[in-house]
């Protein structure tokens, strides 16, 4: 699929983005693990998300959702209730759902095979496979069962102290998954801190576990896994990352005052916000109340004029998804912004320091890559071309907002993917597009 994206005027209106895609797979692998009935409320539509549902659909657990796809029952099995899968489980684009679904796997006592799509089969999976097999997991696959696909075979596995050598959420949600299955007390220590959303889950279902600075540790008091948790119901609140195309869409498109409402705003994600308002932004958040065990509110952007500043250290594990639409911002800054310690988007759903560059160096951005980020030198007035997503949403959102303050029309190429995370993006921008009928946005071909 193809997106045309053409300059616009300023953006005003009143926004919601589509639920949380790290709460919403956590919230479905949560629910099926615990004892009865949990009802999920905004659950995020989107393809990777429903591939977390299929999984545990595959392994016995039976999934209600409602007609707007918004709204899931999950009747949980407990600890001890997942059944074999017939067949392989695909996990698509998804990189959550795999890496923790291997945690959970690694406690099974039965054999699973699980896969993905192209981008999934290259992205490294040795991070969660070493320490999974330090529990006792049997784990074999390509490359010493660095690549999918992957065979599990899982049970009777024992707790480890362990420290993760990237700062990755997904290890160490993985880890906790697998320490409900493990013999003794489970210790993951976290070189920075990352997204904390598996914390707040083990809170919201009353899971027992200590946080101490970076070290976590889960006890199991039985023999081979903790005795069971109760079901809950789970109110997620809108992404952040999503809501990140609409923040930078307000700031750099000139006339523009966007409401976005009911974000979730859990400070390990927040990073894009401080960066933002260190540039210059002008953000406002009101109406913040913690639900579920997080923190949301709404934000308030208007255009604001950025400088460019240095993003690196501690702040990267917080807004890694959001550094494409950063380097857009980054166009429009004055002086140079310059991206470190960020290594780890070579790995992403594409190699993202190559995708952004190639990107901005053809809309005619001074923009070069560096082995662990890239320096990128405004302001520029951009200009429309044709840009290939590479497979990869984050890319062709960012792309397309790109388009709405280039000089002419902008092309990207191979969008079916943003229905992986953000699906109706197209819908929510054009409809805040303030020139109407003539839909600069979204003409699809
Ligand atoms: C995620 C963690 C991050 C992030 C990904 C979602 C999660 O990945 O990039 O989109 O839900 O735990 P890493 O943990 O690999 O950094």
């Amino acid at each position: 699929m193809q997106l045309k994206v053409s300059p616009s005027a300023g953006l005003k209106g009143e926004i919601e983005v589509p639920g949380d895609k790290s709460i919403s797979h956590r919230s479905v692998m949560f629910s099926a693990l615990s004892d009865g009935k949990n009802t999920i409320t905004n659950f995020l539509p989107s393809e990777d998300c429903f591939r977390t549902v299929e999984c545990f659909r595959a392994m016995g657990v039976k999934v209600n959702i409602s007609p707007d796809k918004k709204s899931l029952a999950v009747f949980g099995e407990g600890l001890g209730g997942l059944k074999e899968p017939k067949d392989i489980l695909y996990v698509g684009n998804s990189g959550t759902t795999i890496r923790l679904m291997l945690g959970i796997l690694a406690g099974q006592p039965f054999q699973t095979m699980i896969t993905g799509d192209e981008s999934i089969k290259r992205r490294p999976m040795k991070r969660v496979v070493d320490p999974l097999r330090k529990m006792g997991a049997i784990i074999t696959g390509k490359q010493d069962g660095n690549f999918a696909p992957l065979e599990v075979r899982g049970g009777n596995l024992s707790a480890i102290e362990y420290t993760l050598p990237v700062a990755s959420a997904q290890v160490k949600s993985a880890l906790m998954l697998a320490a409900l299955f493990a013999k003794g007390t489970t210790k993951i220590i976290e070189p920075l801190p990352s997204r904390d959303h598996t914390e707040r889950m083990f809170g919201h279902f009353g899971i027992p576990f200590t946080k101490e600075n970076n070290i976590i540790s889960v006890q199991t008091p039985h023999a081979a896994s903790v005795p069971g948790f109760l079901p809950a119901n789970i109110e997620i609140p809108g992404d952040i990352s999503s809501a990140s195309f609409f923040i930078v869409a307000g700031i750099i498109i000139p006339d523009s005052e966007i409401l976005i409402k009911n974000v979730g705003l859990n400070p390990t994600r927040t990073g894009i916000i401080d960066v933002l308002c260190a540039m210059g932004a002008n953000i406002a958040i009101s109406n913040e109340k913690t639900l579920s065990g997080e923190p949301r509110g709404d934000i308030r952007i208007k255009t604001s004029k950025l400088k460019g500043i240095t993003i690196g250290g501690e702040i990267i594990p917080r807004l890694i998804d959001e550094i494409p639409i950063i380097a857009i911002a980054a166009t429009q800054a004055e002086g140079q912004t310059v991206i470190l310690d960020a290594k780890e988007l070579r790995v992403k759903e594409s190699d993202r320091v190559s995708t952004i560059c190639d990107m901005l160096k053809k809309m005619g951005a001074k923009a070069k890559e560096t082995p662990d980020g890239m320096i990128i030198e405004g302001p520029c007035r951009l200009k429309g071309a044709e840009i290939e997503s590479r497979g990869d949403h984050r890319i062709a959102m960012s792309a397309a907002i790109a388009g709405l303050i280039a000089k002419d029309e902008m092309v990207i190429e191979d969008t079916e993917c943003i229905k992986t995370s953000f699906p109706g993006f197209d819908i929510l921008l054009s409809n805040l597009l303030r020139r109407q009928p003539t839909a600069e946005f979204g003409d699809t071909v």
